[in-house]
């Protein structure tokens, strides 16, 4: 059984509440999945997205291409005063974004500037310190799935596996005023979807890790932990479950 990312989606259009031709910005829109989300269910809403990898903004453009009511992809650096006007918007959106910035405290300040008065920003982060993985004997289950929460890839400019249970914590202390806390488990009992796709990050990000001399497992490790993952899929021993925690703030 595999739930996807659909529901985290779900989530954010819920807790967005976008006016029908509301303004939502997605802030670390990546390759756009939770914009297309918005521009299937608010047909008419004016899409903003914010990214610094031109890749990804390409294939959000051609994901968003046939949305009707106004797309705007940007280049922007989010450690960055955000190229917005003061109160110009009614929604931002926001995951797995702000473990990658050094000061998340001065994002939400740029939230609460750019949003109107009664927006709302929904943030969400998984928080890999919680990931639960089993696949192969426990202690290597267990060392990778912490070696992976404290893995600081050299395309992040800073990372922590912990931050999703720090989000609350961080809201409070903004400007803004925190509305809501709920948290969102994707759970697995196979390959597909999500999990495949999250065991193959953990095995690319540890690799890269160890071959840089960092981290504290070795490459021969992952293997081994891979292969045992792989061999508990096919013999239905397999299970993954990925905790977000999704906040809701509102500028008052
Ligand atoms: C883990 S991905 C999440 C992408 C998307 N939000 C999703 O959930 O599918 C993190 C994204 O943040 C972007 N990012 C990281 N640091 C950034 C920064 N300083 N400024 C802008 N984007 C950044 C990366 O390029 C990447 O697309």
């Amino acid at each position: 059984m595999v739930m996807t990312n659909e529901t985290l989606h779900d989530r954010f259009i819920a807790l967005a509440d976008l006016p029908e031709q509301g303004r939502v910005v997605n802030l670390g829109c990546g390759a756009g999945p939770a914009l297309q989300a918005f521009s299937r269910r608010c047909p008419a809403a004016s899409l903003v997205g914010f990214d610094r990898s031109a890749q990804a903004l390409d294939t959000a453009q051609e994901r968003l291409q046939d949305h009707g009511g106004g797309v705007v992809l940007a280049a922007v650096d989010l450690r960055d005063r955000l190229p917005l006007n003061d109160e110009s918007v009614d929604a931002v959106i926001s995951s797995n974004l702000i473990e990658c910035l050094p000061d998340p405290a001065l994002l939400l300040k740029e939230i609460w500037r750019v949003l109107r008065p009664g927006g709302r920003a929904v943030l969400s982060h998984s928080d890999f310190d919680a990931l639960v993985i089993s696949g192969a004997p426990v202690e290597l289950d267990r060392r990778v799935c912490h070696a992976f929460a404290d893995d600081a890839p050299t395309w992040m400019d800073s990372s922590d596996g912990r931050i999703g249970r720090k989000l609350p914590g961080l809201a409070n202390a903004s400007p803004l005023a925190l509305t809501h806390v709920e948290t969102l488990v994707t759970s697995s009992t196979s390959l597909d979807g999500h999990a495949g796709r999250r065991v193959e990050d953990i095995r690319g990000a540890l690799q890269a890790t160890a071959r840089r001399g960092q981290g504290y497992v070795e490459v021969a490790e992952i293997d081994e932990w891979y292969m045992a993952v792989q061999q508990a899929a096919t013999h239905g021993e397999f299970f993954f479950a990925e905790t977000a925690v999704i906040v809701s703030v509102q500028r008052l």
